[in-house]
């Protein structure tokens, strides 16, 4: 191989930046020169990229966000935006790709491998650890760790009031992040979409809760469960009391890597190259049982329930 790409998609991850670092240096011990796409599946459309030394990833480790930028370019999916990218393939000559991202980035990259007949390699980054094929995915971590400095936070303050704190998590459709951020912050509640909830039976616990001696209550809604603004407004409407809200937002997808997210990219932007190199293309490479573990990158589907409904039910023993 002679010149592979790298492209981050989608939503930025703490930890794309460790990835893209990896891919770069296993492709330069191969004497492979390495293309870093600009802002996505756009500067591919673009022919917006810069060749990459090895000394271009120096220093960027411990960095949050990504260097090489990303944008959501739903337009790739479509004819009009699959022009411009064969005309920059073409430019380019590369003999295979390493994506990291998340379901939208590894949809793009069976396309390339598809209609380009591009040997493609994926690496799972999003916040919202919901990829199929692998336990846990790059920014999940630092984003768990930044819900939950500030919960704890919110608690003080909670408490200092007696108030309800309605606390919107990120994650999309997917509950995992608001689950663990639930169990690790001891929350009253949590709201997910995997499991309806009654908003009268909510404000029943809650006033049960005061009734023993509570001096707050927290509670953590995915924000693919409902609004934090209409939840707060319809139980401060029953209770009665004092309620406020916060939504996190993206203050969960910056910040620097954590220590795990660090070491999770690395291994897995490392593996995902070796892959190419090996010839094994159109396939993801994940975490699983602690295991680097492939699994095909078409058709991911949807994440397993199961994983956030086993920590739905450790939160309700918990609190
Ligand atoms: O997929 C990552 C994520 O942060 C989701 O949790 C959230 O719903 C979405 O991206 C927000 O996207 P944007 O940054 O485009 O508003």
């Amino acid at each position: 191989m002679k010149r592979i790409g790298v492209l981050t998609g989608g939503g930025d991850a703490a930890g794309m930046n460790a990835a893209v670092r990896a891919v770069v240096r296993t492709a330069w011990h191969h004497g492979t020169e390495v293309v870093g796409i600009k802002r996505g599946w756009r500067g591919l459309a673009e022919g917006a990229f810069e060749v990459m030394s090895a000394g271009s990833v120096s220093g960027i480790l411990h960095r949050g966000g990504t260097i090489l930028r990303t944008f959501r370019y739903p337009e790739f999916a479509t004819d009009e935006g699959t022009h411009p990218v064969a005309m920059t393939l073409k430019e380019l000559k590369l003999d295979g790709m390493v994506i990291i991202g998340g379901d939208g980035s590894f949809r793009g990259g069976t396309k390339l491998m598809k209609e380009f007949g591009l040997p493609v390699v994926g690496v799972p980054a999003t916040i919202d650890n919901d990829i199929p094929g692998t336990d846990i995915s790059i920014g999940f971590d630092t984003a768990l760790n930044i819900a939950i400095d500030a919960v704890d936070k919110i608690r003080d303050t909670a408490t200092s009031h007696g108030r309800i704190f309605v606390i919107e998590v990120m994650g999309r459709e997917y509950g995992l992040l608001a689950a663990q951020t639930g169990i690790a912050t001891g929350a009253e509640e949590v709201l997910l979409p995997e499991i309806p909830f009654e908003i009268n039976d909510l404000c029943r616990r809650i006033s049960a809760g005061y009734d023993r001696g509570k001096q707050h209550a927290i509670i953590i809604v995915a924000e693919g469960a409902g609004k934090a603004s209409y939840i707060s407004f319809e139980i401060q409407e029953r209770l009665q009391r004092d309620v406020r809200m916060v939504v996190l937002g993206h203050i969960q997808r910056g910040g620097s890597p954590s220590g795990y997210d660090r070491l999770l990219a690395s291994h897995l932007g490392h593996a995902a190259t070796e892959m190419l190199f090996r010839g094994e293309h159109g396939q993801m490479v994940g975490l699983v049982a602690n295991k680097l573990k492939t699994s095909s990158l078409e058709k991911k589907g949807k994440a397993p329930a199961e994983a956030v409904l086993r920590d739905a039910a450790m939160q309700r023993i918990l609190s």
